[in-house]
Order: structure tokens, then sequence, then C-alpha cells
């Protein structure tokens, strides 16, 4: 179903300590606040899922930053989607640009991971976005289609249906840059058009499309005021309780 989505990144920042004092405030914050029917998510490092389950009420969900292509075994260093669902998490961001650029996350590793990831009940926040010269050259549209295309669908409507979408130009993650308020409503409203021409008007309506790249309390309300546009994905300002919280209350 179609919701209204924030999700913070934290990438690899925080200590346990760290990590239990900012769930909490976090916590205590949308707790105060009241979030309009936004769903909160906080996508911490595997080794904080436990705790900061522990802390975050009902209101906040808890995501892993990604997860093995394999379900258990001789995989050293992995961490599977059993796993992650057993600490109580709900999502794994998955294809994330960082990972994909370091990390060699490939369209065909990301495809074994959102299946086992829909099988274990975690609900894929699956990440995508051109580079700069992508988007200079005007190739942007059609990276983005087939970064969507390759990672997700060969899934049944059904199954597509429980993905959540995220568009991050790799141009505004971590820069300062953002996509201005028209390029995210014009490459959203692509997505969706794609959308529909692969699985039909109403599972396209029912997709949750994030935006993500420098998202900020002083830009999301504006960003967010899109007609496609259905919420954020946020690193460096999910690192600061208050300014998270002014995404959060920005829809
Ligand atoms: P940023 O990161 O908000 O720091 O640009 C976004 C992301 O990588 O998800």
């Amino acid at each position: 179903m179609r919701k209204k989505i924030v999700a913070g990144n934290w990438k690899m920042n925080n200590t346990i300590e760290e990590g239990i004092v900012l769930a909490g405030q976090i916590n205590d914050l949308v707790e105060k606040a009241g979030i309009n029917g936004v769903d909160v998510v906080i996508g911490t490092p595997f080794v904080h899922l436990t705790e900061v389950n522990k802390i975050v009420g009902d209101k906040i969900g808890v995501a892993a930053q990604n997860c093995a292509d394999e379900t258990s075994g001789a995989y050293t260093g992995e961490v599977s989607v059993s796993m992650i669902k057993s600490t109580g998490s709900k999502y794994v961001i998955l294809g994330h640009s960082e990972r994909r650029e370091y990390y060699n996350e490939t369209s065909e590793k990301l495809v074994k991971k959102v299946k086992l990831s829909l099988e274990s009940g975690l609900t894929p926040i699956f990440c995508f976005g051109e580079v700069l010269e992508e988007r200079q050259s005007e190739k942007h549209f059609d990276v983005v289609k087939g970064q969507i295309a390759d990672g997700l669908f060969n899934l049944s409507a059904e199954d597509f249906g429980k993905v959540v979408l995220a568009y991050e130009p790799v141009w505004a993650i971590g820069t300062g840059v953002t996509a201005s308020s028209d390029q995210a409503q014009e490459m959203h409203a692509f997505i969706r058009k794609t959308l529909i021409e692969k699985y039909g008007q109403e599972v396209a309506d029912n997709t949750s499309i994030l935006y993500g790249g420098s998202c900020k309390p002083s830009n999301a309300k504006e960003l967010f005021a899109n007609a496609d546009v259905d919420g954020g994905l946020i690193g460096g300002a999910s690192l600061q309780a208050e300014d998270f919280m002014g995404i959060i209350s920005a829809f």
C-alpha cells in the first residue's frame, strides 16, 4: 500500500551507546509530536538492530542496511535475512549506491537479496539513481529504468507491491546538493509511469517512491509536496534527532 515514509539511514555511524541515545531521542520526539500517518523508519548498522528495536515503540520501524544473498552457512561476515528478522526489524535497505559502488552490489545479487527479504517478511527499501555524468549526458531516465527493471521486474505484481522504492541521485547523496523539487517530481513521475507499463495503474498507484539525497528540514516540505514523492531516505540529517524530526514533520 502506498504510504508516506521517512526512513533514516545511519550508514556506518554511531557506536552502540551513541545509537541507543539517538534512537531514544528520536522515539521521544515522535511520541511527543505525533506523526500524521507517516511511517518512520530507522536504518542502523547490524549490531544496533536488537537494541534499537527494544527502544523504539510501535510508531517506528527498524531497517538493516543490507543482507546476505544466501540463507545461511559458510559465508563469513555475512548477515542473513532470518537473523535480521529475529532482531525485530521490519525493513532492509537494498541496492544503496554506496553498496553498488564500493561493494560490487550487482543487480544479480540484488535480485537474490530482494527475493530472500520478501520470503522472510522483510520490506525491501530498494535504492537506485544515476551518477552525475549520466544526468549530464541525459541518460538518467534510462539508467533508473534499467536499475529498477534489472533488480525488481522479475517479481510478480503481488511481490512488487511489497517493495518500497527510493530514488537517490548519486550526485545528491552526502553532497549538500539536492535535486530540485521539479527534478525529483519529474523522475518520480517517470518511475510511476514505468511501473504502470509493467504492472498496471493500481500497482503503480500503490507504490511508495521515496526521494533521497541531501534531504533536510529546510527542503523536505517542498520535496514532499510533489504528487509522486512519498517521502524520503535520509542520510546525514537522520543522525540528529531534531533534524530527522524536522523532516518527518515536513509532511
Ligand atoms: P544524505 O544520504 O541524506 O546524507 O545525502 C542519503 C542516502 O544516502 O540515503
